[in-house]
């Protein structure tokens, strides 16, 4: 827990994260999901909390507990995650943490689906999801003023990041290499590169908290910046 630092560099500053994986059913016991223990998000709004912002954290079913200190949202779906961000606006300063399932099920059967005793499989037709981070980054009115997101990659992580900030309109995009290898999903430590449209920040591997704080000092630097402009 992050002691909260009532003078803190972003007191009087509201901060919106998401977090977590979301959930998508698939009939009332089943559901898809991306991996995420949403350990990194939950770091970053406790850090967030730490410098005095206001924090609402909106969060999927994480492994993790959510911070002290902040106003919890609990959401299943990307389209609740969504709505939940959009009933939080307005913000400073967004960070969309969450892996947010691309697909749900395109109609969730209302009972069980049972095995038929053909040895047949269903066929779940899906649907693509809201994309979160790029109707906020799109914003023409109420945009919050600086829009962070994340890529988790496994292969060509620069180049895939570099895309996502144009395509999504963000400001920034923390990077990582999720390869199992890295040991990075599930563990307490990430190595990230911070993705800007002037250039790439290699940070060296560290803790998620430490990532955390350093993530949470830059937006509070970026913020002042602004405000004094
Ligand atoms: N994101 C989001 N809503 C979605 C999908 C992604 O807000 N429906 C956000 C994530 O929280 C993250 C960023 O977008 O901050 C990148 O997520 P990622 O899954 O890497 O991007 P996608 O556009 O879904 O690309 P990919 O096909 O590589 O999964
Ligand atoms: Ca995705």
């Amino acid at each position: 827990v992050e002691a909260a630092l009532v003078d803190g560099p972003l007191k009087g500053r509201h901060v919106l994260v998401t977090s977590g994986p979301t959930h998508e059913p698939i009939d009332p016991v089943r559901y898809i999901a991306n991996r995420s223990s949403g350990a990194q998000g939950t770091a970053i709004a406790a850090a967030l909390a730490g410098l005095g912002a206001s924090v609402t954290f909106v969060t999927g079913p994480a492994e993790v507990p959510p911070p002290d200190g902040v106003t919890v949202v609990r959401v299943d779906t990307a389209r609740e995650m969504l709505a939940a961000v959009e009933a939080a606006l307005p913000a400073d300063a967004a960070v969309f943490a969450a892996a947010v399932a691309d697909w749900r099920v395109a109609s969730a059967a209302s009972s069980k689906m049972k095995k038929d005793g053909t040895g047949n499989p269903p066929v779940l037709e899906f649907a693509e999801n809201p994309d979160i981070l790029a109707t906020v980054g799109g914003m023409e009115t109420g945009r919050p003023r600086l829009v962070v997101g994340f890529a988790a990659e496994t292969d060509d992580v620069i180049a895939n990041a570099s895309a996502k900030l144009t395509r999504k309109r963000c400001d920034w995009i923390v990077a990582n290499d999720v390869r199992p290898e890295t040991g990075i999903m599930g563990g307490s430590e990430n190595a990230v590169h911070l993705v800007r449209a002037d250039g790439v920040e290699d940070w060296p591997r560290m803790s998620k908290r430490d990532v955390a704080r350093k993530l949470a000092a830059r937006i509070a630097e970026a913020l002042a910046g602004e405000a004094g402009a």
